[in-house]
């Protein structure tokens, strides 16, 4: 993960009204910022923004983004499709502007906020984070963002707050698998303990490799929780709701044997059709061998403390 304070800028000092009246021009604004000193255009074409980002300190070890077409062109969004090309192409008639979060239940503050008046309370940084999908392949993504935490403390969760829930859209017409009813209950859902979504590592990403999130990989906003496997980092939000109780989410509802809860990235608990003990790095060259999965993705030195008194087997 980099984080780079000296290049942060809060948002509510570089967006003047007169100037930028329209949403995309504030957080295009906000990237540009956010990517000016790291060395490489924010618009530059994506083979080579993929290469030129700066390497991002992973436990000791260095961490080159997987390339950026890569990740662009290989998605898991069941809304659209349950391949990987087909979702790119068809989220493409997603809307998404307007935007707005509704954040309600056990807050002081709940409302329904606009996108832009989230954004501008917030500063984007660049974090490089490892990406583990429950399937056995992982990616290394620069994502642009900023805590979950800092969005929830200003709207001041209650004591009585414990878990967290996130509800995607739910957008019918443009969703073919929302339309057809198929595999899940849509919207689709995921949810994280408190102090899982209070963690800093837990983000709210509107970008990635300097730009805007494309449709595909979730925009206007996601989560990205990088030491769970990818299903549970929802895209396009459009409701957080803090709860005394854990939600029921879309996967474990649909296989709770195969997808838990938590779903903590874990090489010794197997999923019961394939062992999560390595993984296929997408992007890496033909003979590179396939690497050893980490426990919590390689952040445990983070994150361990959270799980210490908990049977990981039995809480998968
Ligand atoms: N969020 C929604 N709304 N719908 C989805 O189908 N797929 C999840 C997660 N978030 C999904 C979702 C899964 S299974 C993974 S692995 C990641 O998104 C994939 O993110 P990516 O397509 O940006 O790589």
């Amino acid at each position: 993960m980099i984080v780079k304070s000296q290049n942060d800028i809060p948002a509510s000092e570089i967006t003047d009204p007169l100037i930028f009246k329209q949403r995309r021009r504030i957080i295009k604004a906000m990237l540009a910022t956010t990517i000016a000193g790291v060395g490489t255009s924010a618009v530059a074409d994506d083979k080579s923004i993929g290469t030129n980002l700066p390497k991002g300190d992973f436990s000791g070890e260095l961490l080159t983004p997987s390339p950026a077409n890569l990740i662009k062109n290989y998605t898991n969004y069941y809304e659209f499709a349950f391949n990987k090309e087909d979702s790119t192409t068809l989220a493409q008639s997603l809307r998404i502007d307007p935007w707005s979060v509704e954040i309600s239940g056990e807050v002081e503050k709940p409302g329904t906020y606009a996108l832009e008046d989230v954004l501008r309370q917030q500063t984007l940084k660049e974090h490089i984070y490892r990406f583990r999908c429950v399937e056995a392949w992982s990616m290394v993504i620069p994502w642009v963002g900023f805590s979950l935490r800092d969005l929830l403390k200003s709207v001041k969760p209650l004591s009585t707050a414990r878990f967290v829930k996130f509800t995607s859209v739910y957008q019918p017409e443009a969703m073919p698998r929302q339309r057809a009813n198929a595999m899940l209950d849509w919207p689709y859902v995921e949810g994280l303990r408190i102090d899982e979504a209070m963690h800093p590592l837990t983000l709210l990403a509107v970008g990635m490799y300097g730009d805007f999130l494309p449709k595909q990989n979730g925009a206007p906003l996601r989560l990205v929780v990088p030491w769970k496997y990818g299903f549970k980092s929802i895209k396009a939000i459009v409701k957080i709701e803090l709860l005394k109780t854990p939600p029921t989410t879309s996967w474990n509802k649909f296989s709770p044997g195969e997808y838990g809860f938590y779903a903590n990235v874990n090489p010794s608990v197997a999923h019961p059709r394939w062992s999560q003990y390595s993984e296929r790095q997408l992007g890496s060259g033909f003979f590179t061998p396939r690497r050893r999965t980490e426990l919590f993705n390689g952040y445990g030195e983070q994150v361990a403390s959270l799980y210490t008194d908990m049977d990981l087997r039995h809480f998968y």
